[in-house]
């Protein structure tokens, strides 16, 4: 599914992506463990309490992938509904498989849990103010149209509505960032290429974080597109960081 809102270079890089994550599917989540030392779990963790969810609403989690983030969302709701959209089927194939084998240690039926759709997320498939809550996690690097997925979230949340945004960022402080840089130049590089075989991936995953813009550069973008009070902080010393803003 392609979005009418691309150029064609940004048309390319998005096929590009996509492909990409339809040949890191199946170990997506291994590497994403082994290459944050497990805390990854905890960002999704702090994400979702930003969500500030009380137990119910309507919550979409784009980009969701293999769905780490949309069970984390749907195990906190008590009622309304988990969507997970992702533009690559291979990553939502992961996501619906372990959703299943998730209600099915627990003994729930398949409506129990989250709903997984293929989407874009420039281009959502919902009608306006449709949610209560709309998460990203580490998604927003991956489109090159970051303001249209903004404008997406606005349109699809109800007023007072909650955008959250997780993503990967750059340490404050010169020292801890080089440090950073060598991490991400030799261990995730590792780490993924040798899981994977595919290292140029997550040299891509390395380049994509240093090209990303500051936090405070961000919460003005989120702000631009018509989100209020927006706010931001780090996570593990600034290698994330959490935003979150109000749908005016
Ligand atoms: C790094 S993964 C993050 C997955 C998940 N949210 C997590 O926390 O692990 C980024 C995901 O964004 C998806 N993606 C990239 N461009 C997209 C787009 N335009 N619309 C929807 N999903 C997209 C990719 O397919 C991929 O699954």
């Amino acid at each position: 599914m392609e979005s009418r809102h691309m150029t064609g270079g940004a048309d390319a890089h998005q096929s590009g992506v996509k492909g990409m994550f339809a040949r890191l599917a199946r170990r997506y989540d291994l590497v994403n463990t082994l290459a944050s030392l497990g805390l990854d779990r905890r960002w999704r963790r702090a994400a979702v309490d930003a969500a500030a969810l009380d137990g119910g609403g309507d919550v979409l989690d784009v980009c969701a992938g293999t769905g780490e983030m949309t069970m984390a969302l749907a195990g906190r709701l008590d009622r309304g509904r988990v969507v997970g959209l992702d533009i690559s089927p291979e990553m939502l194939a992961v996501a619906v498989h372990k959703a299943a084998a998730l209600q099915a240690r627990r003994g729930e039926g398949a409506s129990s849990g989250p709903d997984f759709l293929a989407g874009d997320a420039l281009d959502l498939p919902f009608a306006a103010a449709s949610f209560d809550v709309v998460t990203v996690a580490f998604g927003v690097r991956n489109v090159p149209d970051r303001a249209g997925v903004f404008r997406e979230a606005w349109r699809v949340l109800r007023p007072k509505g909650r955008l959250v945004v997780l993503e990967f960022t750059r340490p404050p402080g010169l020292s801890l960032r080089a440090l950073h840089r060598v991490y991400l130049r030799t261990v995730v590089s590792l780490v993924g290429g040798l899981l994977t075989g595919d290292v140029a991936s997550y040299r891509y995953l390395g380049r994509t974080i240093a090209g990303f813009p500051e936090p405070a550069v961000l919460a003005g973008e989120m702000a631009a597109a018509g989100f209020a009070s927006v706010r931001w902080r780090y996570l593990s010393g600034g290698i994330v960081a959490l935003h979150v803003g109000i749908r005016d």
